[in-house]
Order: C-alpha cells, then structure tokens, then sequence
C-alpha cells in the first residue's frame, strides 16, 4: 500500500489530474509538489559557520505588523547596522527609518514597485536581509537574497510548498549562504532538561498554532496587506502554521541531527466559521462578497508525525474557535511538561508545586539565557518596552553573535524546509482521506551523523553581543 502510494505520488506530475477528476485541483498540485526532484547534496549546512562579521549590516523588507517590529528588534543588538528598508508602502518605511534614527541607523528607503526589494538585495555592501512580507513571497525572497550573498532570516513559515522547501535547501547549499527561520524556538530551559536527560528517552510531543484570528485578524480590513492572510485560508486545508508549536517539538527531539520526521497523516474538520462569517459580513458591506462561498480551510486540523526512531508528534492548527491560546506538551519516559499553564510532573499523582518548579527553572537554565536575560536587564527602554513583537527575541539575539564571532548558527536551512514542508502534506492527507505521506528527508541521510544546533550552552564561545 505504501510502495503503490509513493509510485502514485511518483507519476502524479503527469497521471494525477486524470486520476482524482476535476473535483480537487488542490489535490493535484499538492501531488505534484510531493514528486519534486530531490538534489544531491553538494555541501552539508548543518554546524557550518559563515565567515566572521564585526558587523552585520541588515537590509529588512516588510514593515507591517510585525515587520515594524523586526527593525526595532534587531536595531537593538549591538553590532548591527540597518542600512535598507523595504515596503511597498513608502509612509511603513518612513515611520520604520524615523524610529531608528535616535539609535543612529541611517537606511536607505526602498518602497513603491512589487519587485523594488530586489535592488536592496542587489546592493553589495549588506550581509543579511530579513523577511518579513506575506507567506508566498518568504522563498522568492529568500532565494534571491541568497543568490546575491547574503544571508535569509525569514518569518514563519520559510516555504509553502515542497518545491519551495528544495529550493530553499538547494540554494543554501550551493551559495553556503544560512536561511533561517525568525522567532519560534524551544523553550531553552526544556531544551536543557532534555539533554540533561530530565525527561528520560522522549516519546511523545504535542504543538500548536491555536489563535482565534477570525474576527480581529482575518476578517478585518485593516489589518493584513491586500488581505493576504484571509486568502491563504482558501482553497488549502491542512495545518498552515506549524512552526510554533513543531520547532520547539523538532528541536527537542534532535531532528535532523539524530531523528528524523518518517511520516504523517492529517485530519480536518469541515469549515463552520469562515464562510458564515463571510456571509454576515457581507449583508451589511459588498466589500466582503468575494469572500462567500469560498473553499475555506477546515477549521480544525490535527497532523499526526511518526519518526524514525519511534517517537510521535500531535500537531493542530485552528484560527477561528472561540478559545484561549493552546499551550504544547512534552512527554518522556522520566517525566512530562505542559505549557499551558506551564508545570512539569513525575508521575500520575499531580504536578509539582510552583517552589519546586521554580527550583527546576533556576536549576535548568542554559548560559545563553542567562547572558540573555543579563544583556536585556542592562539594556535601555527601548529594547525592553512595549509590545512583545519590538522586544529582541534570544533567536535573534544568537543569530547576530553567532554571526559576529564566526559560530555555527543555531538552526539551519533543513529545518526551515522540514519544519515547513508538514504545510503541503498535511493539505495532501487531508484531501487524501488521511492517507499518510513520506516526509522527504531533506538532509539526504546527513540526519544520522549532523551535529546538534543550539549550542544553549555556550560550548563553541559567543556570548559576547550586548543589547543596547
Ligand atoms: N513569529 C511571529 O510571532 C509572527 C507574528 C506575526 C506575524 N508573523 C509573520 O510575519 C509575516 C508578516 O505578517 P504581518 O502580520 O506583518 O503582515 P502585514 O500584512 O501587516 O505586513 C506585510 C508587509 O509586507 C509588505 N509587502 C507586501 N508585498 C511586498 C513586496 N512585494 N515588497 C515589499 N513589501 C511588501 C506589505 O506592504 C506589508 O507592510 C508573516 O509571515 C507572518 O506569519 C510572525
């Protein structure tokens, strides 16, 4: 069954439309992604340190919600010079330059044409570009950037679609240029315990991305550039989202680096939210009638990953039930975590109490987050202030020491792709009646020997970036 299916997937580039009938053009494109060619692998990114910057001068594109943000982020860290910004909208970029000025940043502003961020990545005096635009364009930007020397750290998810996740890998290895993922991370005092053997052997993991977007988010016209992320909800369903709650998982695990993902299978519950939403809004405003009657992702998707060495993984996804934020799950044989609210236990008789996991917090955290956490308490207001989204992040803060002190970085481009391509097949399992898809090995075997990322401990050396 499995062989016929992998043959299936194999030839559906050329048999698949006529198989599965007209009903399901999604259904034949995602069959076409999974046949994508697999190239050789010409050089290993994993444990590969760049050569070594004083400094990092950054060139960011897409200055919306969150891309503001980005710039205030990483105009935070010492060593950082942005010298380019990039939005189509001229007043983003502006508002963006104006409020890295006192910090003394002087960016060039790029803005007006769909293709405009090209010139930035053009330029040669700049080593890395940050992305921040709608999903679809984070791999042509990517790629391009990498094409033209200069290092990807790209917002979630990196590529949408099992073509984009090979070109990602592929161009990372050929141009040794690093593609990262921003953000989402393992919670490093987890990250610790598990090396520590807190846990035990791990055996089971549970993430997720659960954020009602519906009413503040998606349906709103205010919100997302051209409504780009109500549209992605159309015509796709599978799990759109996964980094949140799968990296930490992947990370934990040591996949890549010891473990693999083998296979998944993926589940969705009909659309009862987004349509209906659709159809109230229109009644009132014909802005919304494009919107009725589209083929909206089910509103709940639940993806299930088996690997290699045996252990599972429970992935959802759901932006519109009215709910709280869900939390992620970390289970061994010695002990279990939960984040939601966040508690350890040893056994079925309870949790433990809040002195005793404050003890294993102070007791666990690595020597980066505590150089982390030293750097934020001695920085000035604007680092610290305000929105989670304007405060550094500890992934970016590694990215430019890392980068600063010739280090290996903590992720690489296989996980991007990897943690990424669950985006594609769970869309194909939950058009395939759940039937389970091979994951692609993006490592090409390499998974069995790579060293390890997240050096949470400082073993390689680093830890000397302040934050201003
Ligand atoms: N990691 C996190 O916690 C987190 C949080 C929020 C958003 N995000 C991610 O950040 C990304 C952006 O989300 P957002 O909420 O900021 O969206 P947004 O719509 O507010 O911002 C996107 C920006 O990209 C610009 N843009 C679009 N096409 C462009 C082009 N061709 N050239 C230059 N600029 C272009 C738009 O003008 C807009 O300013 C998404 O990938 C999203 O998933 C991540």
């Amino acid at each position: 069954m499995k062989n016929n299916r992998r043959d299936f997937l194999k030839i559906s580039g050329i048999t698949g439309i006529g198989l599965i009938g007209a009903a399901s053009c999604v259904q034949a494109n995602q069959s076409e992604n999974m046949s994508a060619r697999v190239p050789e692998q010409k050089f290993n990114m994993a444990g590969y340190a760049a050569p070594k910057l004083d400094v990092v001068r950054i060139g960011i594109v897409g200055l919306g919600n969150r891309g503001s943000g980005t710039v205030r982020r990483l105009a935070s860290i010492e060593g950082v010079e942005i010298k380019a910004l990039c939005d189509l909208e001229p007043d983003r970029v502006k508002k963006s330059a104006d409020l890295i000025a006192p910090l003394g940043h002087k960016p060039d502003q790029y803005s007006g044409q769909e293709d405009e961020w090209k010139k930035m990545c053009d330029r040669p005096d700049l080593d890395l570009i940050a992305i921040v635009t709608p999903w679809h364009l984070h791999t042509p930007m990517c790629v391009y950037a990498m094409e033209h020397g200069k290092h990807a750290y790209t917002e979630l998810p990196a590529a949408t679609t099992i073509e984009e996740c090979w070109q990602l890998v592929e161009t990372s290895e050929r141009t040794k240029m690093h593609c990262i993922q921003m953000s989402a991370g393992a919670g490093a005092v987890n990250l610790n315990m598990v090396r520590q053997g807190f846990f035990g052997e791990l055996i089971h993991g549970e993430g997720c991305y659960i954020h009602d977007l519906l009413l503040g988010y998606n349906f709103n016209k205010q919100m997302y550039h051209n409504m780009w992320r109500l549209k992605a909800n159309i015509g796709k369903s599978g799990n759109l989202y996964p980094q949140h709650g799968l990296v930490p998982l992947m990370q934990y695990m040591d996949i890549n680096c010891g473990d693999r993902m083998d296979y998944l299978s993926s589940i969705s519950s009909n659309d009862f939210m987004m349509n209906e939403t659709a159809k109230r809004l229109a009644a009132e405003d014909n802005y919304w009638n494009e919107y009725v009657n589209r083929d909206y992702r089910g509103n709940m998707n639940v993806t299930i990953i088996r690997t290699v060495k045996g252990r599972t993984i429970v992935m959802q996804h759901d932006v519109t039930s009215p709910r709280p934020r869900g939390g992620n799950l970390l289970s061994g044989t010695k002990a279990i975590y939960q984040s939601a609210p966040p508690r350890y236990a040893f056994g079925h008789d309870g949790w433990v109490s809040e002195e005793e996991f404050n003890t294993l917090i102070e007791k666990y955290t690595p020597e980066a987050s505590k150089k982390f956490r030293e750097f934020s308490e001695s920085a000035e207001k604007l680092q610290r202030g305000g929105h989670s989204y304007y405060r550094t992040s500890e992934t970016d803060w590694r990215l430019i020491d890392c980068l600063r002190n010739g280090l290996p970085l903590d992720r690489n481009v296989y996980e991007a792709a990897a943690s990424s391509a669950i985006i594609p097949l769970s869309i194909w399992s939950v058009s395939n009646r759940s039937n389970s898809i091979d994951y692609p090995d993006f490592t090409r075997g390499a998974w069995k020997t790579n060293p390890r990322g997240m050096d949470i401990n400082l073993e390689r050396g680093g830890g000397t970036t302040k934050l201003l």
